[in-house]
């Protein structure tokens, strides 16, 4: 078969049509990119597609493909053309034709002209095209590219060879690359595919398939219909693969689909997906629409998942979990993308959003709902009544919640921030929105809604949403309308402050006498004034969780009698149906030790930052060291203190002493944030007072010791899954921190794991802290524990261990030798996806090194990456380590002079960030007294 499809594909590309390289005759820059067609970033509504019916023939190896297709069209408006996307196709020269409905008469386009900067194909005719329905016709092929988009091409080892395998990945806007379409969201239509391949290989689409025959050694599979949906859920996948199967209590049926011979490592995710599926169905009202769910892990691939419609696509770390050598962290992310990927099929796929600009109604609901409250409820429930793993309960995913909030708050203290609504000018920009801002703030601000309206009502207001634009788009004003219409709430006047304007408030607390003033202003982390203010709704509770007050602040300050609080403000908690924050028990906190304090944004469910006088500050310090504060608070109050110190709104020596009122702190997320805080510190003061850093090596390392002793190192039976992820965290920490005692453990067990890899004395929760401390041994002359750690590289198969070894690679503190962990990054033996991993692992010693290595190699990376979103890992994960202006300024050249629109907001975003961590140096240094105290902190 390659040889003929081959010999085939030559013949037709010679005989390419017309090429018009710009639509609108621009110079090649930036400008280019805002518009499409016609002065709009969008296609014409004169012709809406309403049926694809397309044949594909792939050609493993020969990397190609062919492709037919005949689309029912309605031609809505009278027009002589006709325009749609198309992208690295050849269309085949006199192929096109449009038929009429009922009508023999056959119209050949005079002209057939492709944009290839527009990715655009107009046909004209040299008549207008009757109004109705019509087909129209074309054939056209195309190469399964390297670049993990559009229809590409992965490989694995089989039979002791490397072998390809046809996969796609359509979303944002690559379904041009694979067949001519209509590629915006808003072109729903009916997709209906037949596939010519091999007999041995199994294809797999978005529906099952409806019939097969075979014809020598080529068979024919014809999928059923696919109910109305947008181009970008189209997919497709051909290889070799083993499956395990399950059903839901519902009686769909779900696949995961492996490689050979791994189908056990899909079993959790397929309990997984099987529990789900009916709990999304309960709660957004509506069933599962589609005959089946196939879940398939593919070798390589760009993102983390993809929901397509009833054939969802994963790397297979986040899909796939070996019992033995993977992670506490692995299974968590397994079925949080699970989760994430299956909330897609409604809202996503059954409710598209109209346009790219409301992308975050796809992710910030996809990603809020799996941690949503409502959602571990239910597996709660289900643990009772089903054989479920017994940790899974227990993962608090709704206390972990904080860390999408924290790191919105990251972003969004940028002025290079966007609003959630976003304007997108043109499909190639929809890549660099995938960010925290429509995942992480999008979901923060569904949960304050949330607790805002209370449960019922929002979930009451979600499934009339989901009932109404089933199978149709939607906007964000569409939601706000129904979530108005079945609460009474003002929601849009509420919403519309935080999607439509970027950033977000802090509110300033002081308490004068008997008054309670709240102030707002616009956080941003240079410290300057931003001109943004919102409708906040503020919750408030003083010395007891009992009691939880209600407000919408809309005004940018507020005054509040303090004895008498909650009457003046206008809603209570009783009565806007409940928060988050209903579960917690004011019983478990000790009486005796409660003094008064006084918290806002209670449970952190808000999207704003709170800065207390010191007074209130004072006591909220002391109520955490009385163990009064919920985890979700203790949290806030570290993450706030961190903000407003970067933003040089208080002196660092605040921070380093709330940081240690953290000593005895349990909770996983707190001391994961705490962690996080840490690593940033430390980079300030080591950049800022480089005679500091041993010391504040040593505080922080003095922070962890203690729960890092409660854990120890060894798996203790019938232990959380907190436990169990937790220790993995501390004593990573504990070794990037320099504590000698763990370091030298650790290394301890690393050598006995070199020796007998199936060990128990090196579980893999822990072995990323052991490879770590092994590599700050390795330098130029001894490299024996980097060669080890390339040794189980390549040995192990599974992608989780090789994960933990690329992010140790870069670890070593001889720039020598990270420059050569980032050469290997680039070599043949690691995956393009994996690349960037080493790359996060860079060690600060190694920084100056990476940099230089980043520009040599710039444009084997740009060539290999520039197609896709994984380039702007490799911008930011080099230069956010940096915190001089000059280096921003470096950086900003470089990038603009060898950059592209693909990445220009990521370089303005991480030039801001550079000259931030800039500012925050210079703050660091002129701090009087802050090398003693940090000394005092260290030796304590
Ligand atoms: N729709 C996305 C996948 C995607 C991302 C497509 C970027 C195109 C560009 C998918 O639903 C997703 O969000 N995947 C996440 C995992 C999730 C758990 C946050 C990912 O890929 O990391
Ligand atoms: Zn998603």
């Amino acid at each position: 078969m390659a040889a003929r499809v081959a010999a085939a594909a030559a013949i037709v590309l010679a005989s390419s049509f017309i090429i018009r390289r710009q639509l609108n005759r621009k110079t090649k820059s930036s400008k280019n990119l805002s518009k499409t067609y016609n002065g709009s970033p969008r296609l014409p509504r004169t012709v809406l597609p309403r049926r694809y019916n397309i044949e594909l023939t792939p050609d493993l190896d020969a990397r190609a493909f062919q492709g037919k297709q005949a689309i029912t069209l309605d031609i809505v408006e009278p027009t002589a053309n006709i325009i749609l996307n198309a992208a690295d196709l050849t269309i085949k020269k006199d192929t096109v034709w449009l038929r009429g409905k009922d009508s023999r008469q056959i119209l050949w386009p005079v002209s057939q002209e492709l944009y290839e900067e527009e990715e655009l194909v107009i046909l004209k005719f040299d008549q207008p095209l009757p109004i109705g329905e019509a087909i129209l016709g074309m054939e056209f092929n195309g190469t399964l590219n390297d670049q993990m988009k559009g229809f590409y091409r992965s490989s694995y080892e089989a039979g002791g060879e490397r072998r390809n395998m046809a996969v796609t990945q359509f979303e944002p806007a690559d379904a041009r690359r694979c067949f001519p379409c209509w590629d915006e969201p808003n072109f729903k239509a009916v997709f209906k595919l037949t596939v010519h391949v091999h007999v041995d290989r199994v294809v797999l689409s978005n529906m099952p398939i409806v019939d097969e025959q075979a014809i020598g050694k080529i068979k024919t599979i014809h999928f059923e219909d696919s109910p109305l949906m947008s181009t970008y859920l189209v997919a497709l996948v051909v290889g070799e693969f083993d499956y395990i199967e399950g059903i839901t209590k519902e009686g769909n049926k779900v696949r995961v689909y492996t490689a050979h011979g791994k189908t056990e490592q899909g079993r959790f995710a397929l309990e997984v997906a099987t529990r789900v599926l009916p709990f999304y169905a309960e709660y957004f009202g509506t069933t599962y629409p589609l005959p089946k769910l196939d879940m398939v892990a593919v070798p390589d691939f760009a993102a983390g998942a993809m929901e397509n419609y009833g054939l969802v696509t994963y790397r297979d770390t986040q899909l796939l979990f070996d019992e033995k050598n993977s992670a506490a962290a692995n299974k968590q992310r397994v079925a949080i993308v699970v989760a994430h990927e299956l909330a897609h099929q409604w809202f996503g796929n059954l409710v598209t959003m109209e346009w790219w600009t409301h992308l975050w109604l796809n992710e910030g609901f996809a990603t809020w709902v799996c941690s949503s409250e409502s959602f571990q409820k239910y597996f709660i429930k289900q643990v009772s009544y089903l054989a479920v793993e017994h940790h899974f309960p227990e993962w608090k995913i709704w206390t972990q919640f904080s860390d999408l909030t924290v790191d919105a708050f990251r972003l969004d203290g940028l002025v290079q921030s966007h609003p959630i609504e976003v304007e997108v000018g043109h499909v190639r920009e929809v890549d660099e929105i995938f960010d925290a801002i429509s995942y992480e703030k999008g979901a923060t601000i569904i949960r304050m809604l949330q607790n805002y309206l209370g449960p019922q009502k929002f979930q009451k207001g979600l499934v009339s949403y989901i009932k109404r634009y089933a199978y149709k788009n939607a906007t964000t004003e569409d939601l706000w309308n129904v979530l108005s219409e079945e609460s009474g709430e003002p929601v849009r006047e509420l919403m519309n402050s935080w999607t439509k304007q970027k950033g977000y408030p802090v509110v300033f607390v002081k308490a004068k006498g008997d008054v309670l003033e709240l102030e707002q202003t616009q956080y941003l982390t240079s410290g300057l004034p931003g001109p943004g203010e919102w409708v906040i709704p503020l919750t408030l509770c003083r010395t007891t969780y009992t009691r939880i007050t209600s407000a919408l602040m809309r005004a940018k300050s507020h005054q509040v009698m303090k004895p008498g609080l909650d009457k003046l403000f206008e809603v209570e908690s009783g009565e806007t149906g409940g928060h988050a924050i209903n579960a917690l028990k004011a019983e478990d906190i000790s009486q005796e030790h409660r003094n008064d304090w006084l918290k806002l944004n209670v449970g952190q469910t808000g999207f704003y930052r709170v800065q207390y006088d010191e007074e209130l500050a004072a006591s909220l310090r002391s109520a955490i060291l009385a163990g009064a504060l919920e985890a979700t608070d203790r949290l806030g109050v570290l993450d706030d203190t961190y903000a407003l110190c970067k933003a040089c709104k208080q002196p660092f020596a605040i921070l380093l002493s709330l940081m240690e009122v953290y000593r005895c702190e349990t909770d996983y997320t707190v001391l994961t944030n705490l962690i996080g805080v840490a690593y940033g510190v430390f980079q300030a003061i080591a950049d800022a007072r480089p005679d500091a850093a041993k010391d504040a090596k040593r505080f922080i390392a003095s922070l962890l010791q203690h729960p890092a002793k409660r854990l120890g190192w060894d798996v203790v039976a019938g232990e959380s899954h907190l436990d169990s992820m937790l220790r993995g965290e501390l004593l990573t920490g504990l070794v990037d921190f320099n504590d000698e005692e763990t370091i030298m453990e650790a290394k301890r067990r690393f050598d006995i794991f070199l020796k007998d890899r199936s060990t128990s004395v090196l579980p893999p929760d822990t072995r990323k802290a052991a490879f770590k401390a092994a590599m700050l041994d390795a330098n130029g002359s001894d490299k024996s524990s980097y060669q080890a750690l390339l040794k189980i590289y390549r040995e192990t198969d599974l992608s989780h261990e090789k994960v933990r070894i690329l992010v140790s690679l870069a670890a070593s503190t001889d720039p020598n030798l990270v420059r050569e962990a980032l050469d290997f990054s680039l070599s043949s033996e690691v995956r393009s996806h994996d690349a960037v991993y080493v790359l996060n692992g860079i060690s600060r010693e190694g920084r100056e090194a990476a940099w230089i290595w980043l520009k040599e190699n710039w444009n084997k990376i740009w060539n290999i990456w520039s197609k896709g979103f994984l380039i702007t890992r490799f911008v930011t994960s080099v230069a956010l380590k940096f915190s001089s202006d000059e280096k921003a300024d470096e950086i900003n050249e470089f990038f603009t002079s060898n950059g592209n629109p693909a990445i220009e907001r990521t370089v303005s975003q991480t030039v801001e960030h550079v000259r931030l961590n800039s500012q925050l140096v210079r703050y660091i240094r002129e701090e009087e007294g802050l090398q003693e105290f940090l000394k005092q902190l260290a030796t304590k």
